[in-house]
């Protein structure tokens, strides 16, 4: 395991490494199937690959990981499904988040989180209230998140400021509704990542990653493990981002 992370650990490297990596994790409910378990042991080994790739982007100097957990249409999985999926945030946030904490992970939490259980609801805003100042790292939860909900409630806030005479139309501009969304002034994600097979962005940080690499991989998410990320980033690593220009306008700047 050690042995595949080196190449991305040579201090020769000095290709800039993604700042904010943003990751859907798919790919539970397979896994266990294969196995023969029930859909729920698949997230609950998810939540133990989340354990360890946090602690992999840690140590690779990652700055934001934003994961998606839940999004808007995952209410429409089976009951009881959605019921254990709420029961592991809430034993998770609480067995995680000391340890977040000591090794100094700042965890946010995106979404809808009025349609959560009080219980939860008290996890998260504990949990964020408690690592609010930590500078290591910051993960990012996408909770009842959805890519379109954040972009509405965006213009809902700034068409209510508007109206209040706190904004003129004509300041709505790119900035302005990015800075409104719900990861507010952080970059956008450099690299997405989607595990378990599927090439679909599924309502994820639609405006967010309107410049970001995209990476599939086959990997079920509980099997992503620290040599699979350092895939990912070498992968990125390669990749050369324009932003619009030609190839030839890169190279000019590269050597200016
Ligand atoms: C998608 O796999 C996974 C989810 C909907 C849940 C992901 C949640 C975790 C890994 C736990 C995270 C915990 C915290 C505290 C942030 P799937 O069920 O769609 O898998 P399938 O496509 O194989 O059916």
């Amino acid at each position: 395991m050690i042995r595949r992370n080196q190449r991305s650990h040579n201090p020769e490297d000095t290709r800039p490494n993604p700042r904010h990596i943003a990751i859907i994790m798919d790919g539970n409910g397979r896994w266990a199937k294969r196995r023969h378990l029930p859909r729920v042991a698949g997230h609950k080994a998810g939540v133990n690959a989340l354990r360890d790739i946090v602690e992999h982007a840690l140590a690779r100097g990652i700055g934001i990981l934003t994961v998606y957990a839940f999004s808007s249409e995952n209410w429409r999985r089976p009951e009881e499904e959605v019921r254990f999926l709420m029961d592991l945030f809430i034993t998770a946030l609480q067995e995680q988040v000391q340890d977040l904490h000591e090794n100094g992970v700042a965890v946010g939490f995106i979404g809808d989180r009025l349609a959560f259980s009080k219980k939860l609801q008290k996890a998260i805003a504990d949990a964020e209230t408690l690592t609010q100042a930590n500078k290591a790292m910051r993960l990012m939860v996408a909770a009842n998140y959805g890519g379109r909900w954040d972009i509405a409630t965006a213009c809902r806030t700034l068409a209510a400021a508007v109206a209040a005479g706190k904004l003129e139309v004509t300041d709505l501009d790119e900035t302005r509704i990015g800075r409104t969304l719900s990861l507010g002034e952080l970059p956008e994600p450099d690299l997405f990542i989607r595990t378990g097979g599927e090439q679909r962005i599924s309502n994820y940080l639609l405006w967010q990653i309107a410049y970001t690499e995209l990476y599939f991989t086959d990997v079920l998410w509980p099997d992503f493990s620290a040599p699979d990320l350092d895939l990912a980033i070498d992968w990125y690593k390669e990749r050369q981002r324009r932003f619009g220009r030609t190839p030839e306008q890169l190279a000019d700047i590269d050597s200016a």
